[in-house]
C-alpha cells in the first residue's frame, strides 16, 4: 500500500470512530434532554392540577355543604371537577396536553381506565411506596410522555361522596347513580392521575440539533482530510517521488538528470541535500574510476 493509502485509511478509521462515538453520545444526550424537558412540564402541570383538587376539597367543598347548595354548586367542591376545569383552561393554550383521572371503580364512567392506565393503577396498588411512574407511549399524534401519580384516599373528606350513596349528597347520587364510585376506603389507592404531554416537538428539535451537529462535524472532518492530503502531497509525496525517480535513474547509471532542488530545513530537504552529496561523490568516484589507466 502506498503512503497516501496508509495515511488515508488510518485517517478514515479515526474519523469514522470519532463520528460514530460522538453521534451515539450526542443523540442519546439530546434525546434525554428532550425527555427531561417534557417531564418537567408534565410535573408542573401535575402540581397545578393537584393544587386545584386540594383547594376544591379543603376550601370550597366544606363551605358549600354548609349552605346546602344545588347540584351545580356542589360540583364546585368536587376535586375531580376542579381538576377537569383547570385542564380545560390549560388545553385552550396547549391542546395537545392531556390529563386523566382514572379509578378502577369510578363515579363517572368516563374515568374507567384503559388497559395501559389500569396497569399503572394496579402497579401503584401493589406497591404503596411507589409515588410516580412515567414512560413513553405511541399515540395517533406521535409519541407522548405520560406521568402518573397514585390517587390515595388520604382525607376523610373524600369519603363524604365516595362511601355509600346514602352518605353522599343526593344531587350527586341523582346525577351519577348509586352503582359506581362508592366503597372507597381511607388509605386505599383507588386510581391514578395521568398527565400526557406530546414528545414530538422536542424530539424533532433534538433531531434537528443532532443533524446540524453531525453535518458540522462531518464538514470539519472533510476539510481536515482534504487539507492533510494536500499537505501530505506537497510536503512529502511529490518531493519523494521526484527523488525516487532520480535515484532510480542514477541506479541505472544515468547521471544526466539534474540535482534535487530542495529548499528548506525539513527532513525531506535534509534527505535531498544528503542525496545530492552522495550523488556528487558517486560521480567523482566514477570519474576517478574511469580515468584509471587500463579501466
Ligand atoms: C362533593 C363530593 C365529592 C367529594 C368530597 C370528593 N369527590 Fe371525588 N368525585 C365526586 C364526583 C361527583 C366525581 C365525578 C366527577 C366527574 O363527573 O368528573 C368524582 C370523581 C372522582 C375521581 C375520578 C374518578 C371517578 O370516580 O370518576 C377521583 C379519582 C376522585 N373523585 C377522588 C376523590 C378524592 C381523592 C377525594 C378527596 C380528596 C374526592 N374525590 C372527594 C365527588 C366527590
Amino acid at each position: 500500500m502506498k503512503l497516501r493509502g496508509k495515511f488515508n485509511s488510518m485517517l478514515l478509521l479515526v474519523f469514522g470512530l470519532a463520528l460514530g462515538a460522538s453521534g451515539y453520545f450526542s443523540h442519546r444526550q439530546l434525546n434525554e434532554n428532550a425527555r427531561g424537558e417534557v417531564l418537567s412540564n408534565a410535573s408542573v402541570l401535575m402540581e397545578t392540577i393537584l393544587s386545584a383538587r386540594t383547594w376544591a376539597v379543603n376550601e370550597v367543598g366544606p363551605n358549600l355543604r354548609e349552605t346546602g347548595d344545588d347540584e351545580e354548586m356542589l360540583m364546585m367542591g368536587v376535586p375531580a371537577y376542579a381538576a377537569e376545569k383547570v385542564m380545560e383552561a390549560v388545553q385552550k393554550r396547549y391542546p395537545d396536553y392531556g390529563y386523566r383521572e382514572v379509578a378502577l371503580n369510578p363515579t363517572n364512567v368516563k374515568h374507567r381506565p384503559a388497559d395501559w392506565e389500569a396497569k399503572i393503577v394496579n402497579s401503584f396498588r401493589s406497591d404503596v411506596t411507589k409515588l410516580e411512574e412515567w414512560g413513553i407511549r405511541q399515540s395517533a399524534k406521535g409519541p407522548i410522555l405520560y406521568l402518573a401519580h397514585p390517587i390515595q384516599i388520604k382525607q376523610s373528606g373524600c369519603l363524604g361522596c365516595h362511601t355509600t350513596p346514602e352518605k353522599s349528597p343526593v344531587q350527586l347520587v341523582a346525577k351519577y347513580g348509586s352503582e359506581n364510585g362508592y366503597g372507597w376506603k381511607l388509605k386505599e389507592i383507588i386510581g391514578a392521575q395521568i398527565v400526557t404531554v406530546p414528545l414530538s416537538v422536542p424530539v424533532e428539535n433534538a433531531n434537528r440539533m443532532f443533524i446540524t451537529f453531525m453535518t458540522t462535524l462531518t464538514g470539519v472532518f472533510v476539510a481536515v482530510f482534504v487539507l492533510l492530503n494536500l499537505m501530505l502531497n506537497a510536503l512529502v509525496i511529490s518531493r519523494v517521488s521526484v527523488m525516487a525517480n532520480i535515484a532510480d535513474e542514477i541506479s541505472k547509471g544515468n547521471f544526466e538528470m539534474g540535482e534535487f532542488n530542495e529548499q528548506g530545513s525539513d527532513e525531506v530537504a535534509q534527505l535531498s541535500a544528503s542525496f545530492n552529496r552522495m550523488r556528487r561523490s558517486l560521480v567523482k568516484a566514477m570519474e576517478l574510476f574511469n580515468s584509471q589507466p587500463g579501466s
